[in-house]
């Protein structure tokens, strides 16, 4: 994203939008802000201008040159207008197509993606006027994000809360993509697995499931229809996305092959155990057991076993490796019968477990190897979706 309107108005969750402008600073975009005059008796225009380094824009007129009219030229290459802390007041006027402030006016003119996130007092909030105006804001076009529940400015406990800034982000985000994996049936797998050796011990590895987790909101923001089977992480699970939790690797062959009938693509980045203990203790095994070898048996694969059933499916593994990373990568896509494999070298600063970039190289059925620099997981799992769009 790399033009972002944001139009403040005069709510009392207007502060929280100072925090918003930043998280879109950060994330690299150019943001521009508009107030309505109401904004600017909650917050300074100075606060918006330190953060995104642009004079912020209050009135119709001041702004106009001879050559420039300010509405039409602030659109120009936009990306998306936000407005939060979105009033009654305001979305009324917009839902009217009344244009009586540089907001407003804006509004009418955008051909841009438009956010709205409403916050007022629940009352407010709940009142059949506000709602219909709501309802004919998405008839509009419009992305309207629904208002947390919480204690509201005015002491009273209920829905009307303008959401947390990092939340107003993800779902802006997810707004503008492009639906291109829209009604496209896939399939996650993410997190480690675990296989005990009693009730309170297990054989394990550190995966946080952040990749597949990132990969599964992705597939969802850009439209398909997401079944994500995770192992044990401490993550939530993404809006939209159908979540099979399991523990050890037979529950997630299990899992994966119940649904993998209806399924056109299927992503692995889940960290399977290859072993499991043959014998699982009913008790915990006490020290003085004087236990010194564990028998393990060997677990079955669950993505060769997808690649001989494989059909018209599109199938993505991940490799994890710390030596000859690309050779051993490209055998494993040949011999588990693979579209694509991603691989990351564990040894690299930045890539693999519980970090939240990568550094991966993706390499296809010819043996042609992308090498990608350092990135966050986020912006990685767009990228690999990039380059699955192309085979699909
Ligand atoms: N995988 C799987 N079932 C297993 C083991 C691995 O589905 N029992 C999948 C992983 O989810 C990943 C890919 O196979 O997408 C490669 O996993 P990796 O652990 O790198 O390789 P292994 O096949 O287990 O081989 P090795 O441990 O010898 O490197």
């Amino acid at each position: 994203m790399k033009k972002v309107i944001l139009g403040v108005t005069g709510g009392i969750a207007a502060y929280k939008s100072a925090e918003v402008a930043r998280l879109f600073v950060r994330g690299g975009a150019d943001v521009h802000v508009v107030m309505t005059p109401a904004a600017t008796e909650f917050i300074a225009p100075l606060t918006f201008q330190t953060l995104t380094g642009h004079p912020v824009y209050r009135g119709m007129y001041a702004d106009w040159t001879s050559d420039k009219i300010r509405h039409i030229d602030l659109l120009d290459n936009a990306d998306v207008l936000l407005v939060a802390p979105a009033t009654a007041n305001t979305i009324a006027k917009m839902v009217s197509g009344i244009a009586d402030n540089l907001l407003t006016t804006l509004y009418l003119a955008a051909r841009c993606p438009v956010v709205i996130v409403p916050s007022m007092n629940i009352n407010m909030y709940n009142h059949s006027a506000v709602q219909d105006n709501i309802r004919k804001l998405i008839a509009h076009g419009c992305h309207v994000m629904d208002p947390d529940d919480g204690e509201l400015a005015c002491g009273v406990y209920g829905r009307g809360r303008m959401p947390e800034p990092q939340d107003i982000y993800a779902f802006t985000r997810a707004a503008i993509r492009p639906k291109d994996f829209s009604g496209l049936k896939t399939l996650v797998s993410a997190g480690p697995t675990r296989e005990h050796l009693d009730p309170v011990r297990f054989l394990s590895n550190p995966s946080t499931g952040l990749m597949g987790y990132a990969l599964a909101r992705a597939l969802s923001e850009r439209g398909a229809a997401v079944t994500l089977i995770s192992g044990h992480t401490h993550l939530n699970t993404p809006p939209g996305v159908q979540k099979i939790a399991v523990t050890t690797t037979e529950e997630m062959y299990n899992a994966v092959f119940e649904n993998y009938e209806q399924c056109r693509l299927v992503i692995k980045a889940a960290a399977v155990s290859d072993y499991r203990p043959l014998k699982i203790a009913e008790q915990k095994v006490k020290k003085n057991n004087d236990l010194s070898t564990i028998e393990l048996a060997k677990n079955r694969d669950i993505l060769f076993e997808l690649g001989k059933q494989k059909g018209d499916r599109l199938l993505v593994g991940f490799a994890a490796e710390t030596e000859d990373a690309v050779e051993n990568a490209h055998d494993k896509l040949l011999s588990k019968n693979l579209d694509l494999i991603v691989v990351n070298n564990l040894k690299e600063p930045g890539a693999g477990f519980a970090v939240a970039t990568n550094r991966v190289s993706i390499i296809d059925r010819s043996g042609e190897i992308e090498q990608l620099p350092l990135m966050e997981k986020e912006q990685l799992a767009h990228h690999i979706l990039d380059r699955i769009a192309q085979l699909l």
